[in-house]
């Protein structure tokens, strides 16, 4: 957005006064819609002065050059219910969609005029139109404000792609969901629906072909992930009454692609593959390695499998117009395919030297097949382990390291990296919130992060297609806390997506996003309550000054390779960590911290204490016990006490501990022992005073 044009500016410096008195952006209650209060924020706003008042009640709208109906009807049963005008100059607003002049103007790109007198459209595209008409709407705060300010809004978006990611297998959302959503998507300007709808937790797409995998493979005699996971991970028949579930039916799928297609949304459709398997293998256990439906690869090694796989991608393909075809790729296991005689025949054959390659052969024939179809597969990063498939477009979630590499082969990529974009993590204080994965990704998270990383040139950024903001719902069971989870972070990967980078201010952006999470409260979603936000852990906010600051650490036990955080100089840096290990401040290490700092000399010492990261999630457990002993040379140690840890292993929540002790000594060197024998420890900085 140009939030200010300075010739512009100079000649209606009072109109603009008047217009930035009248409104700090996302004003709840303004007099008139102003264009500095959408979301995205446009590429260029000129603002004029007046006003210009739609009526009340008939609304006429002329429109000029759309191929369908489409976009008239899209109007009519908006909110502001307009109706088709033949007559352009009786019309309240004009739409013209058509190329105009030599310059081709961007395909989802408008021109949106408002003057006292009337409101014109002008794209080049019926998409270009209807985001036109997405940001009157939002001006009109969706209909219930008639007065709009009159400005000239020239707007086209960063990035081709801008998607939204749906889990619906760990929990099924209701296709009247998915239809809720895609309007909250146009409303944004997102237009990528990623439909993930095959996990182990249930397969929700109905196949002609393999009719168990919609009786079976999508149903268990369990309400929650959390307990169907307690429970043993079960399957059970559609007719079983203890059955929790269901499955999207072909006639649900064209609704839904239909409704998208009036928004201007394209749905992907992922079908997992190699990993995340289980439902389709115990629907199916012949294509399972050992034929026994247990695991949760596919066995790349049996005829079987591609028969099955092609079979369910030829459905899907004929269902789902997506140039796209997701075909996961992700955390498969692969364990099974170092024993599997049908595996080991296969990498013989094939000359592959190890299950990375086995993985590349099976995405690489997948791909083929698709492309075969005239689509193309995209799939999560670790298609790039062993060797990526010729065209495939990489989604890339570990990180950003992926994606960069990615492009830097010449692949296209989509930017959904877990630690900015995973809308499963905590958006506010744990302690506040509903439990969650883990990790803690505020809206200012998600909204800070940049795709176009600096070691990419101009060339290598034609490959970066956009961004994804993707929800994961093992701990996401109902559609109200799905929509909890999804706003307002997803303005902030539309902002993204859309608006240009020199544009975005998360001091300008968090109002607006205040405000229309109030206008989406009226509009029926739940969304995150933002004037609540307590925001990170306090102690996170500014560094401590202690005895061992800047102290050197030697380690007994090397910390983790995959968490580091800063190195050897974490645990006396004066930083202490967030809600989130995930922000580099907490220090990783396997079963036991065993370190000594060297306070230099020998001090007074009557403290010593550290915090540590409980979140059985992911496998992080605060240690057992922690010991302090105390040292004048380095070689006689003395403990100065034990600590022992009081919190429930069970316990899901995301909660800190902090083990201290307490004494009178002198010493130089400080021995801090913490050991919990069975997963990892993430210790925060350790204080001395
Ligand atoms: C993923 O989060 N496993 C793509
Ligand atoms: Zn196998």
């Amino acid at each position: 957005m140009k939030r200010f044009n300075f010739t512009r500016l100079l000649c209606c410096l009072a109109v603009a006064a008047a217009m930035l008195s009248a409104h700090a952006a996302g004003d709840a209650n303004p007099k008139s819609g102003s264009p500095y209060d959408i979301i995205p924020i446009p590429a260029q706003i000129v603002a004029s002065q007046g006003t210009y008042t739609l009526p009340a009640e008939g609304v006429k709208v002329f429109v000029q050059g759309a191929a369908s109906s489409s976009l008239a009807d899209y109007l009519k049963a908006s909110a502001l219910q307009a109706s088709a005008e033949k007559s352009r100059s009786k019309a309240n607003i004009a739409i013209v969609i058509g190329k105009k002049g030599k310059k081709p103007a961007p395909a989802e790109g408008y021109t949106l005029t408002i003057t006292p007198k009337s409101i014109a459209i002008s794209a080049a595209t019926e998409a270009g139109a209807f985001y036109a008409v997405q940001t009157l709407l939002q001006m009109t705060q969706q209909g219930t404000l008639r007065t709009i300010d009159c400005c000239t809004i020239t707007d086209e978006p960063r990035f081709p792609y801008r998607g939204l990611h749906f889990d619906v297998s760990r929990h099924f959302f209701s296709k009247e969901f998915l239809l809720k959503q895609i309007d909250a998507m146009a409303m944004l300007k997102l237009n990528r629906m990623h439909l993930h709808l095959t996990d182990a937790a249930g397969w929700r797409l109905q196949i002609d072909r393999y009719p168990r995998l919609t009786s079976l493979a999508a149903w268990r005699p369990a309400e929650t992930w959390q307990q169907w996971c307690d429970g043993g991970n079960q399957y059970c028949e559609q007719t079983d009454p203890r059955a929790h579930g269901g499955f999207y039916t072909k006639d649900d799928i064209r609704e839904i692609l239909a409704y998208a297609e009036a928004r201007h949304i394209t749905v992907i459709p992922e079908i997992e593959m190699p990993g995340h398997s289980e439902e389709a293998l115990a629907a199916y256990p012949e294509v399972s390695c050992d034929g026994s439906g247990k695991g949760s690869d596919f066995c790349p090694g049996k005829e079987a499998t591609f028969q099955f796989l092609e079979n369910v991608l030829t459905e899907v393909i004929d269902l789902f117009p997506s140039h796209y075809i997701h075909i996961g790729g992700d955390e498969a296991g692969k364990s099974k395919w170092k024993t599997c005689p049908d595996c080991q025949r296969r990498m013989k054959e094939e000359g592959l030297k190890d299950v990375d390659e086995l993985q590349s052969y099976l995405i690489e024939r997948i791909e083929r097949f698709v492309n075969s179809k005239g689509r193309d597969i995209i799939g999560w990063d670790e298609i790039l382990e062993g060797g990526l498939a010729p065209n495939a477009t990489v989604m890339s979630w570990r990180g950003t390291s992926g994606g960069i590499k990615a492009i830097k082969a010449g692949h296209d990529v989509v930017m959904t990296p877990g630690e900015f974009y995973y809308l499963d993590h905590t958006q506010d204080a744990p302690f506040k919130e509903p439990v969650s994965i883990g990790g803690y990704g505020s809206l200012e998270i998600t909204y800070n992060y940049d795709p176009a990383d600096p070691s990419l040139s101009q060339d290598e950024l034609k490959h970066l297609l956009g961004v994804q903001g993707n929800l994961w719902t093992e701990y996401v069971p109902t559609p109200e806390h799905a929509e909890y989870m999804y706003y307002p972070r997803a303005f902030a990967v539309a902002e993204t997506g859309w608006s240009r980078a020199e544009d975005k201010d998360y001091s300008h952006f968090r109002p607006r996003a205040v405000a229309l999470c109030a206008q989406m409260q009226k509009m029926g979603y739940n969304t995150f309550n933002l004037a609540n936000e307590y925001g990170n852990r306090r102690e996170s906010l500014a560094p401590v000054d202690h005895l061992a600051k800047g102290c050197k650490v030697t380690y007994n036990n090397p910390f983790s390779k995959q968490w580091p955080s800063q190195g050897a100089t974490t645990l006396t840096d004066g930083i202490l960590g967030g809600w989130t290990y995930q922000d580099h401040k907490w220090q990783g290490l396997l079963n036991d911290l065993d370190v000594v700092i060297d306070l230099g000399k020998l001090q007074d010492v009557h403290y010593v204490g550290a915090s540590f990261m409980h979140l059985p999630g992911p496998g992080v457990f605060v240690p057992r016990m922690m010991e302090v002993e105390l040292s004048a040379d380095g070689k006689q140690y003395q403990s100065i006490g034990t600590v022992w840890n009081d919190i429930d292993d069970k316990i899901p929540n995301l909660l800190f501990k902090t083990f201290s002790l307490t004494c009178n000594r002198q010493a130089r060197y400080i021995r801090v022992h913490a050991q919990n024998g069975k997963a990892f420890i993430f210790v925060d900085e350790i204080i001395v005073n």
